[in-house]
């Protein structure tokens, strides 16, 4: 085995289609330049350690650690994971995607190998099925992959990379924590059962926001694209994930020049990501409002 190894991989932000991807429509997401370090080295372990995540009590890491290690033919005994973040937590960016992600490529590394792309897909699938029950592979996709794409969830997903016709400028802006988003997405589930006619309507609607939005994302059309994003969080509101924070900085950032915005992500709390057509100006908007705030361009 060869070590210390280092895995990084980048966070992601769902543009559209959160929620109703589980159902089987297409999401359109974007990998971010943010990301985190996974360090393998000798020491008492397994055991995976971070100075910015609090994980004592929470056995999940260790499992995808010793997850990771298995499936890609090293031993875990003795190793400790070094964890750093450039990501915040818990705020819908990924991070529990791109730790799996991270952690895949550096056992694979001290394995003295590289996963090929679709591997890293689909192992960072299950391995995230421990942070998120059921997901729909997103998250993994776009942090394993970068750059945008769009997918359906399946066996394989059926994943294309979408190119920007124009650089895309967002921001994103954070409030209070979100609900874990195994807990929303059974939320929806929850509701899916009790209405199925209603729910499956509005996930129909998401999805035909998602090909006019990966349209008007070829064609670099950003005030086309920020409407998607108006009409989905409207879409995303009606099927009960949103919260009051968020249609505040919802608000806020669209009062402050956004050309639309919307939760991202599972909500009930989180992120909020809007287009912006001028980014200094609508991310000073956004903080004033008491919000922290990230820029990236895709
Ligand atoms: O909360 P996040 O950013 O991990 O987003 C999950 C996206 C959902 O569509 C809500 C769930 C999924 O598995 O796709």
């Amino acid at each position: 085995m060869r070590l210390p190894a280092r895995g990084r991989a980048g966070g992601k932000v769902i543009l559209l289609g959160e929620h109703a991807v589980v159902y089987g429509y297409p999401a359109l997401a974007g990998g971010l330049p943010t990301g985190l370090e996974v360090e393998l080295a000798p020491g008492a372990g397994p055991t995976v350690r971070s100075e910015a995540i609090d994980l004592a009590g929470d056995p999940r890491p260790l499992g995808a650690l010793e997850e990771a290690a298995a499936l890609t033919g090293i031993d875990a005994a003795g190793i400790e994971a070094r964890v750093r973040t450039e990501l915040p937590v818990g705020r819908g960016l990924g991070s529990s995607a791109a730790l799996v992600v991270a952690l895949l490529r550096a056992c694979a590394a001290a394995a003295g190998r590289r996963l090929a792309p679709e591997e890293e897909v689909a192992l960072g699938r299950r391995l995230e099925a421990r942070f998120h029950g059921t997901p729909s592979g997103i998250d993994p996709a776009a942090a394993a992959l970068g750059g945008c794409l769009r997918f359906v969830r399946g066996d394989p997903p059926q994943i294309a990379p979408i190119t920007p016709g124009a650089p895309l400028p967002l921001v994103l802006a954070f409030g209070e924590a979100s609900r874990r988003t195994a807990t929303a997405v059974a939320g929806v589930r929850e509701r899916w059962q009790r209405d199925r006619s209603a729910c499956e309507a509005l996930f129909e609607r998401i999805g035909e926001v998602v090909t006019r939005g990966v349209l008007a994302l070829r064609r670099g059309d950003l005030p086309a694209l920020g409407a998607c994003f108006d009409e989905n969080q409207t879409l995303l509101e009606r099927l009960g994930v949103s919260t009051p924070e968020i249609e505040r900085l919802v608000a806020v950032a669209r009062a402050g020049g956004a050309l639309g915005a919307k939760l991202t992500g599972g909500g009930g709390g989180g992120a909020v990501v809007a287009v912006a057509a001028d980014a200094p100006a609508l991310a000073a908007a956004l903080e004033r409002a008491g919000a922290r705030t990230l820029r990236v361009t895709l």
